[in-house]
C-alpha cells in the first residue's frame, strides 16, 4: 500500500521527485488500476481544446448502456477543486470538454498535468476514477526575461573566457520546450550550450577573438532561442557588450547555488537566506547590488531580494499544497556593470495547516424505511491536502444512529445503514461525521448529513379499543348517533390516513346497512332507523378501518350495539277482557269462605324488567271490604266469609300497572256474581254492564231473547193448551242459562273486535258453567316475563282455553 500513499500524495512527490515522478505516478495509477476496480477510464487530450470536444465515451468505455447512465444519475465529480473542465452527456455517454484547459496554467512546468474526475453512478452506488492527462501542444514561444542583455567586458580577456547569458523561457513542456540557442554571426562570440543538471541549461558566449577597445567600443548581435514544437516557435533577444578597459573585476558569489527550505507557514518577513557576492576592485566599482534575474511569477509574489544586503525574505504567504519549491537566479552587479549569477532553491516543507475535508458525494434521500440492512445509501469522500502524516485522515460517524462508514477506496467511505429503519419511530437522522488526520497537533472537522426516512404503508390502523359497545334506548330518533370508534395509523400521510366502512353482513336477515351507517371520516356510528327493543335486544356490526396506501392495510373491529327498554308498551290484561267489550260474570258460591280464590287478573307486558313488573291494584269495588287482589299475582280472593246480606251483584274495576318510569297501566272490570246457580242469574240488563256493546253483540241479545220470549211464549201457548187441565207447571230450562259468549275469556288478538263467536267455544263455555270457581285454573307463566311477547300476541283463544283446562295443579287454593 505504500504506493497508494505516495500516489495520494502525489502533489509532495511531483515536486520534490521531479524525475521519479511520472515513473511512481504511473506506477501507482497502474496499481491502484488494478487494485480497485477494472473499470477505471483513463483519456488524454492535448490542451486548448474547444468546448465541446469529445474526449471518449464513457458508456462505451465502461460497458454501460447509454440509457443506464441517465437513470442511475451519472454525474462528474471533480477531486479537489470545484473546475469543471469536463462533463458528461448523459444522452450520448460523450465525455466532453465545457471549458478551455490550459495546460500551463493548470500546470506549469509540471512534466505530467493530469486532471482526475470521478464518476459516480447511483443505484448501486459506483464509483469509477477518470483521469484526464492533458498533453502540451506549442502554444507558447521562448522568452528572453529581458530583450536586451548588456553584457561589459574588459578588452584583457583573453580567447575562451566564457560569459553566462540569461537562457530563454518556454511555457510548454517536453518537445516545446527550448531547445536550440543560436547567435547572429559576429567576429568575436560563438555560443556554448550545457545541459544542466536540474534540467535547465547553461547558456554561455565565449570568447573566440580578441576584443579591442579601440577598434570597437560596443558589439550587438542576436541570440535566437528556437523550441522545438512543430511549427516551430522562437525568442529572441539582443546581446549589448560594451568592452571596458582592463583591471575591472566582476563580482563573484560566494556559492554557486544557495538551497534553504522552510514551513509553509513561515511569517512574512522571515530571512530565508542570505546570498553574498564580493567584488574584488574598489571603491565604487567594489559595490554590488543584487537583483532577481529570472524569477517565477509566483515567486516574485511571495520573496524579496534587498538589492543592498542580499537578503531573500518572505513576502506573502507560503503554501506548501500550491507550491512547494522554489528557484531562481540573482545577478550580482558591481559599479561597472559587471555581473555574475547565482541560482536560489528553496523548499517549502509541509505543516499540519489544512484540515481535512469531508465532502458528501452522493447520498440516497429520503431512503424508504423498509431497506434492508447493509444498503449503501451515501459515499463520503474525505480530503486532506497536507501530505504524509498530516494528510492521513481517520473517520468517524457519531454513535447511535444506525449506520456506519464502511472505508471504500482510497479516501472514499460507503455511509451504509446497520439496522431496520422505522420511519414511524425515527423519521429524520442528523448524521455526524468526524475526520481527523494524523498530524501534530492533529486537525479534525465534521460535517453532518441530513438523512429523511421515506414512508412505507407498514402499519395497519389500530382501533384504540378491541371492541366497541354502543347503548341506545329503543325508539331512538333515526340517524342519531351510536357511538364512534377511532383507529390510528401512524403512517404518514395517505398511508396513515384512516378510512371507516361497515362490513356487510347481516342483522336478524337484513343487511347491516339498513341498521347503522358509519362515517367514513369520523368513524361516528349512526342509527339508520328506530329500534324495537321488543324486536331485537342487540345486534354486532363489523366495522373496518382501512389506510389510503397502496396496497392499503386494514383492521377490523366488532361494534355491539345493545338496545335497552323503554317502558312503551302498556300492560296488556288477558282476561278479563278489557272492558266495554265483553260481559264477564265471575261465579261466588255463596258458601265461600274468607280467603278463597274467586277469580284472577291476568296481564303481560311487552317491555322487560321494570317496565314489564306488573302490580295490580282494584281501584273501586261495590264493597270495597269484600275482595282482595294479589298485588303480584292478581289473584282476586275473598277477604271474609260471604254472607247473606252481600249483594249477589259485586263489581271491581282493577288497575294493572307496570313498574316503568312513567309507567303506563291498564284497568279492567270485573263482575262477580253471587250464586251457586246460574239460574239465579238477573236479567241482564239487571246487571248494570255498561250497554254501549258493540252492535252486532246487542242485536244478538236482542235476537236471543226474541226468539225465547217468542219461543216460550209459543211453548206456553201448547203446553196451556194441552196441559191446562193437568196444572202441574214445569220448571224450564234447569241448570241452564244462556250467557253471552262474551262472559268467556276474552279473545286477546281481534275476534272481539267484529265480534264474531266461534260456536266451539261458545258451547264449551256454556258446557263447563256448572262450578265455575274450581274451573278457572291460570298458568301463572302468564304473567311470566320469560313468555315471548311475539308469543303471547299470536295465542288463539282457543290456546286460552286449552291453557285453563290443563293446568289443574298448579294455582288451586
Ligand atoms: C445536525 O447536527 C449538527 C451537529 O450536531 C448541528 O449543528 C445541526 O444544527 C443539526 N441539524 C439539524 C437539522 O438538527
Ligand atoms: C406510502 O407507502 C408507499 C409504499 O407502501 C410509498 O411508495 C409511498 O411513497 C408512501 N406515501 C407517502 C406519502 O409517504
Ligand atoms: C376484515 O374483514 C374483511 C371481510 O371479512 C376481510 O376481508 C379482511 O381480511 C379482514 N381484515 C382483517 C385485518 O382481519
Amino acid at each position: 500500500m505504500w504506493v497508494c500513499t505516495i500516489y495520494s500524495n502525489e502533489k509532495v512527490t511531483e515536486r520534490v521527485l521531479e524525475q521519479q515522478q511520472s515513473l511512481l505516478s504511473f506506477f501507482c495509477s497502474f496499481v491502484l488500476l488494478v487494485h480497485i476496480t477494472r473499470a477505471d477510464l483513463s483519456y488524454s487530450v492535448p490542451e486548448e481544446m474547444r468546448p465541446g470536444s469529445i474526449v471518449g465515451n464513457i458508456a462505451k468505455d465502461l460497458g454501460l448502456e447509454v440509457g443506464k447512465l441517465f437513470t442511475r444519475k451519472a454525474r462528474i465529480d471533480t477531486e479537489e477543486n470545484n473546475q469543471h473542465y469536463c462533463d458528461v452527456d448523459l444522452k450520448t455517454g460523450n465525455f466532453v470538454i465545457r471549458e478551455r484547459i490550459d495546460r500551463e496554467e493548470l500546470c506549469g512546468e509540471k512534466v505530467s498535468c493530469m486532471l482526475k474526475f470521478e464518476l459516480v453512478l447511483e443505484s448501486p452506488l459506483e464509483l469509477h476514477r477518470v483521469s484526464l492527462l492533458i498533453q502540451d501542444v506549442n502554444d507558447n514561444s521562448p522568452v528572453f526575461p529581458k530583450d536586451a542583455m548588456k553584457l561589459e567586458i574588459r578588452e584583457s580577456a583573453v580567447k575562451g573566457a566564457r560569459y553566462r547569458v540569461n537562457e530563454a523561457h518556454d511555457a510548454d513542456i517536453g518537445q516545446n520546450t527550448v531547445k536550440h540557442y543560436s547567435l547572429q554571426k559576429n567576429e568575436h562570440f560563438v555560443l556554448s550550450v550545457q545541459d544542466d543538471a536540474d534540467g535547465s541549461k547553461t547558456v554561455e558566449l565565449v570568447l573566440d577573438k580578441e576584443l579591442d577597445r579601440e577598434k570597437e567600443h560596443d558589439l550587438n548581435f542576436m541570440l535566437i532561442a528556437v523550441d522545438g514544437g512543430n511549427p516551430q516557435r522562437s525568442g529572441t533577444a539582443v546581446i549589448h557588450v560594451t568592452v571596458l578597459d582592463a583591471n575591472d573585476n566582476a563580482p563573484v558569489f560566494d556559492q554557486a547555488v544557495y538551497k534553504s527550505s522552510l514551513p509553509e507557514n513561515s511569517p512574512v518577513d522571515t530571512v530565508i537566506v542570505t546570498v553574498s557576492a564580493t567584488d574584488a576592485d574598489e571603491g565604487v566599482n567594489g559595490e554590488v547590488t543584487y537583483e532577481f534575474s529570472r524569477i517565477s511569477e509566483r515567486a516574485k509574489k511571495v520573496f524579496s531580494l534587498d538589492g543592498k544586503t542580499g537578503e531573500i525574505k518572505v513576502t506573502g504567504a507560503l503554501d506548501f499544497e500550491s507550491n512547494s519549491k522554489y528557484e531562481m537566479r540573482i545577478d550580482a552587479k558591481d559599479g561597472y556593470g559587471l555581473s555574475s549569477d547565482s541560482k536560489v532553491m528553496i523548499d517549502i516543507t509541509d505543516v499540519n495547516d489544512n484540515p481535512p475535508v469531508i465532502h458528501l458525494k452522493s447520498l440516497t434521500n429520503p431512503i424508504p424505511e423498509n431497506v434492508s440492512p447493509g444498503t449503501e445509501v451515501g459515499i463520503i469522500n474525505v480530503q486532506d491536502r497536507d501530505s504524509e502524516t498530516n494528510g492521513q485522515v481517520r473517520c468517524s460517524i457519531q454513535q447511535g444512529v444506525p449506520f456506519k462508514l464502511v472505508p471504500s477506496i482510497k479516501n472514499y467511505y460507503s455511509l451504509v445503514s446497520t439496522g431496520q429503519l422505522d420511519r414511524e419511530v425515527v423519521s429524520d437522522y442528523n448524521i455526524t461525521i468526524g475526520a481527523t488526520d494524523e498530524g501534530s497537533p492533529p486537525l479534525s472537522s465534521s460535517k453532518s448529513v441530513q438523512l429523511s426516512v421515506a414512508d412505507i404503508n407498514d402499519n395497519p390502523p389500530v382501533f384504540e379499543e378491541q371492541s366497541y359497545s354502543a347503548y341506545v334506548s329503543e325508539n331512538n330518533k333515526p340517524g342519531s348517533t351510536l357511538c364512534s370508534v377511532s383507529a390510528r395509523d401512524p403512517d404518514w400521510r395517505q398511508n396513515g390516513t384512516v378510512i371507516y366502512s361497515l362490513l356487510s353482513g347481516e342483522v336478524n336477515g337484513a343487511l347491516v346497512s339498513s341498521y347503522v351507517s358509519v362515517n367514513g371520516d369520523t368513524g361516528v356510528i349512526h342509527a339508520v332507523k328506530s329500534f324495537d327493543y321488543e324486536q331485537f335486544r342487540s345486534f354486532k356490526v363489523q366495522v373496518m378501518a382501512r389506510d389510503n396506501g397502496s396496497p392499503p392495510l386494514s383492521s377490523n373491529v366488532t361494534v355491539s350495539v345493545f338496545i335497552s327498554d323503554v317502558n312503551d308498551n302498556s300492560p296488556q290484561i288477558l282476561y278479563p277482557a278489557p272492558e266495554g267489550n265483553s260481559f264477564m260474570t265471575e261465579l261466588v258460591p255463596k258458601a265461600a269462605h274468607g280467603g278463597s280464590l274467586v277469580s284472577k287478573v291476568i296481564a303481560v307486558d311487552a317491555d322487560s324488567g321494570q317496565n314489564a313488573w306488573l302490580s295490580y291494584h282494584i281501584v273501586k269495588s261495590t264493597d270495597p271490604g269484600l275482595f282482595s287482589i294479589g298485588v303480584h299475582s292478581g289473584e282476586i280472593r275473598t277477604q271474609r266469609d260471604i254472607s247473606e246480606s252481600d249483594s249477589m251483584k259485586q263489581n271491581l274495576i282493577v288497575s294493572v300497572k307496570d313498574n316503568g318510569q312513567p309507567s303506563l297501566s291498564a284497568t279492567c272490570s270485573m263482575y262477580l256474581l253471587i250464586s251457586d246457580n246460574l239460574a239465579e242469574v238477573p236479567e241482564l240488563k239487571d246487571i248494570s254492564y255498561d250497554e254501549k256493546n258493540s252492535k252486532l253483540t246487542s242485536y244478538l241479545i236482542i235476537a236471543l231473547v226474541s226468539v225465547s220470549t217468542f219461543f216460550l211464549t209459543f211453548i206456553i201457548i201448547i203446553l196451556g193448551m194441552r196441559f191446562c187441565r193437568r196444572r202441574k207447571p214445569r220448571l224450564l230450562f234447569d241448570g241452564a242459562v244462556a250467557i253471552p259468549s262474551a262472559y268467556l275469556p276474552p279473545n286477546y288478538a281481534d275476534v272481539d273486535g267484529t265480534g264474531t263467536l266461534r260456536s266451539t267455544y261458545n258451547y264449551d263455555a256454556y258446557l263447563t258453567t256448572g262450578s265455575r270457581t274450581s274451573d278457572f285454573k291460570f298458568v301463572t307463566s302468564y304473567n311470566d316475563n320469560t313468555l315471548p311477547a311475539d308469543q303471547t300476541l299470536r295465542k288463539s283463544p282457543s290456546d286460552f282455553l286449552e291453557a285453563f283446562g290443563d293446568s289443574d295443579d298448579s294455582s288451586q287454593v
